[in-house]
């Protein structure tokens, strides 16, 4: 199973047209700016009224902002004096921990919060151990897969990508500095690799980095020997091995992480409920050990990654596939898992719960965990258009803050449980089992099934897509009452540490309720979401951001891998890809220009790092008859292959059945478009850069189908390398149908 099959492809693909506009706005910013200004694009984000000209919200609370800096600079330098270099900090004692091998998991998994609250000074001290200290290529104990690509190698891909897009100005980290993290990542890949040579291609749970083996131990295995997979696990490279793929130009990881999941999203067993697999999976054949199905704890990021896979490149081969599975599995979720809770002590009405099934068992029990699903069912929902799905995690995350406002400390329990409102039809459902369940349950509508609190992101995280998606004030007071419950209940003297009972009354300074841990997500991801709540943001950016530094367009928002995923995958540009109105007349022009036989891309060019080859290249590989247009080559070669080119639109066998993609300087394409007229070319398609005002307005009136401008599945105007897969299917389909 192959991702792909030339890197340039790849790339190409992946953001071939997100990079088109960052180059043409150096040259062109005038031009740039008009494009973005356009209204015609969608966004996930809510159209803030008070956003002003730089994608800022004025409302912010500067007040807010400093507090939630204020911990992440206490939560740095306390790590910094008693555990530097240390995978992380004992918060109640000051000592040390090495609980992720030794590399220092503080200091890679935070470096990308550091980053974007431009926490400089900071930044620098990490990412010179980053490239300085650690060496990736011997480990203490062995190497957890799983927790080592979301957390190790997850910041280091998102840390270049920060540098790349300049949130790091290059004041701060040079490019041979951003050079030599990427090569941390590499090597941090290359010794994981061996763990995916199961004959599924799914990973194995363990590595021991001195013998380059893989191995598990008896906690995974099944029936005595059998070593079994979640689907949390084989579903959580694909992002960090896409973005290594993309910034190393190495295939190899994608391909592996395709594979990985492969045996999931394209699961031949038969599915009860479509899109929710069964689980655990044998790792030697694929089939499932037992019938465990859900979206929470060790199946969560499989479904979330499905998601965010579709949305980073919907170009991908197949990521139309991907959409499909998310879709189904929220479906299936939605039909047989989510469950209406009794009504609420002195309510009409119940909230909503995630349960999870276990062999013929409905369990009505849910984690922290899986108050991510909130979040990630909005993201989508407003992604696809879905409303159905908008409502159903808007109802969801009213369970999860229905937990956090119920206990003492007003911080939601590691696991609950809600009972049903309707039991029966019900294959079971646990009920409160001692005197304390029952009177839980009757004063909170719930009871506690694990009291404690990790410092875990997941429902800061929901509230943060739900704020920026309906705009809903709500949700932001919601996250910052959040904060300040955590912040006073798990200070210590050395940090913050993870809470032993939610249950317990407010006492301040009470460390008798604390245990001496404190995971790195608690920088990573908790206080990160947190800042990045809009109306805890700065009016006047720290953090200087795309939206602000960068001419891009009003409401974009930056949003790196960790500020969009509970589960640290990379994905820097995720919000601002959001098409919700794509024009009918668009999509009615991409459909006759598929409909052509032949096609020719003019300014093609031999140089692979060029869009005029990657254009051109993105015909051969979907085995559409392309002819070359250049002047000043007779031949371009692709794959050993060398393709003649024809030195102008005119010279072209037969132009009149020839739809033809532009990729020309805008003060050249007026002339190229004329000439195209002149001989009769029904269609033509404007790479984004390549035109002006006057180039897009003739390109529309004066042919059957004028493509460019505004708009497109990837938000960066219409590109053949990400729109094109789509445009092309419909065509076919319309096609067969006249046939
Ligand atoms: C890795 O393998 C070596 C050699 O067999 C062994 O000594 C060591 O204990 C192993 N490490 C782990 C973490 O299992
Ligand atoms: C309860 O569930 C059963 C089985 O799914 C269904 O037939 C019944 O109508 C439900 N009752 C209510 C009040 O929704
Ligand atoms: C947190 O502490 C502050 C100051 O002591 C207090 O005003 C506030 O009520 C506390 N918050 C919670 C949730 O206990």
């Amino acid at each position: 199973m192959s991702g792909f099959r030339h890197a340039p492809h790849f790339r190409a693909i992946a953001t071939a047209c997100i990079l088109s506009i960052y180059l043409l706005y150096l040259w062109a910013p005038d031009l740039f700016l008009h494009e973005t200004h356009s209204k015609t694009r969608g966004n996930v984000q809510f159209a803030f009224p008070d956003e002003d000209q730089r994608g800022k919200l004025n409302g912010g609370d500067a007040r807010k902002a400093d507090r939630v800096v204020e911990t992440m600079k206490r939560t740095f330098w306390k790590y910094r004096i008693r555990s530097w270099g240390f995978d992380d900090i004992k918060p109640v004692s000051g000592g040390q921990g090495t609980s992720r091998n030794g590399w220092g998991a503080f200091i890679v998994d935070t470096s990308t919060t550091l980053a974007l609250m431009g926490m400089w000074e900071e930044l620098r001290l990490e990412v010179d151990h980053i490239t300085d200290k650690i060496d990736f290529t011997t480990a203490e104990g062995g190497v957890n897969t799983f927790e080592t690509t979301i957390r190790y190698l997850g910041a280091l891909v998102s840390l270049v990508e920060l540098i790349d897009n300049e949130i790091v100005p290059p004041t701060v980290l040079s490019q041979g500095t951003r050079d030599r993290i990427l090569a941390q990542a590499i090597t941090l890949a290359d010794k994981l690799g061996p763990s995916f040579s199961s004959p599924t291609g799914m990973p194995w749970p363990l590595m021991n980095f001195t013998t380059g083996f893989p191995y598990a131990e008896a906690t995974e295995k099944w029936d005595s020997g059998r070593v079994v997979v979640f689907p949390a696990h084989a579903g959580s490279n694909y992002l960090e091995y896409k973005v290594l793929s993309h910034l190393s130009g190495n295939p190899l990881y994608i391909n592996r992480a395709t594979r990985s999941w492969a045996t999931l999203v394209w699961n031949k067993y038969i599915e009860e409920w479509p899109g929710l697999v069964d689980a655990p999976i044998d790792l030697f054949n694929g089939a499932p050990a037992d019938k465990q199905r859900g979206w929470d704890r060790k199946h969560d990021s499989y479904y979330e990654y499905l998601l965010k896979a579709y949305i980073l490149d919907p170009g991908d081969r197949y990521a139309a596939e991907y959409r499909d599975r998310w879709v189904q599995a929220v479906q299936s979720l939605r039909n047989n898992l989510v469950f209406e809770s009794r009504p609420l002590p002195g309510q009409q009405v119940g909230v909503l719960s995630i349960a999870t099934y276990q062999n013929g068992w409905f369990i009505n029990e849910m984690s922290h965990l899986a108050c991510f699903a909130p979040g990630n069912i909005l993201l989508g929902g407003r992604y696809l258009g879905r409303e159905d799905f908008i409502t159903l995690g808007l109802g969801l995350l009213d369970g999860c803050h229905h937990i956090y406002d119920s206990t003492p400390l007003k911080i939601g329990p590691e696991a609950f449980s809600f009972m049903p409102s309707n039991t029966s039809g019900k294959y079971y459902s646990y009920e409160p089992s001692s005197e304390k369940e029952r009177e839980q349950l009757e004063k909170y509508g719930f009871w506690i099934v694990n009291p404690a609190y990790r410092l875990r992101p997941e429902y800061i995280e929901s509230l943060f897509y739900a704020y920026r998606i309906t705009g809903d004030r709500k949700y932001q007071s919601w996250a910052w009452d959040a904060f300040t419950a955590i912040e006073n209940a798990t200070q210590t003297e050395f940090g913050f540490a993870q809470v032993k009972n939610v249950m317990a009354e407010f006492k301040k300074g009470n460390s008798e309720n604390l245990d001496d841990e404190c995971q790195s997500f608690w920088g990573a991801e908790t206080l990160k979401l947190e800042a990045k709540h809009p109306g805890n943001e700065h009016s006047t950016s720290r953090a200087p951001l795309p939206g602000s530094n960068r001419g891009l367009a009003p409401s974009r928002e930056v949003t790196d891998s960790r500020v969009i995923s509970a589960s640290n995958s990379p994905l820097y540009p995720l919000l601002n890809v959001m098409p919700i109105t794509r024009s009918q007349a668009m999509d009615a022009a991409v459909k006759t220009f598929f409909s052509s036989p032949r096609f020719a891309v003019v300014g093609a060019s031999q140089d692979p790092t060029k869009f005029g080859h990657k254009v051109f290249a993105w015909y051969l590989d979907h085995s559409l008859l392309a002819t070359p247009i250049n002047p000043r080559a007779a031949s371009i070669t692709i794959s050993s292959t060398a393709h003649p080119t024809a030195p102008s639109v005119s010279a072209l066998p037969s132009p009149e059945e020839t739809s033809i993609s532009i990729i020309t300087p805008p003060s050249a394409t007026l002339a190229v478009l004329r000439e195209a007229k002149a001989a009769g070319v029904p269609a033509v398609w404007l790479q984004p850069g390549s035109f002006d005002d006057e180039g897009l307005a003739y390109a529309k009136r004066e042919f059957k189908a004028g493509i460019g401008g505004a708009g497109g599945m990837g938000e960066e105007g219409w590109c053949v390398l990400v729109d094109g897969e789509e445009g092309m299917r419909v065509a076919k389909q319309d096609l067969a149908e006249k046939l």
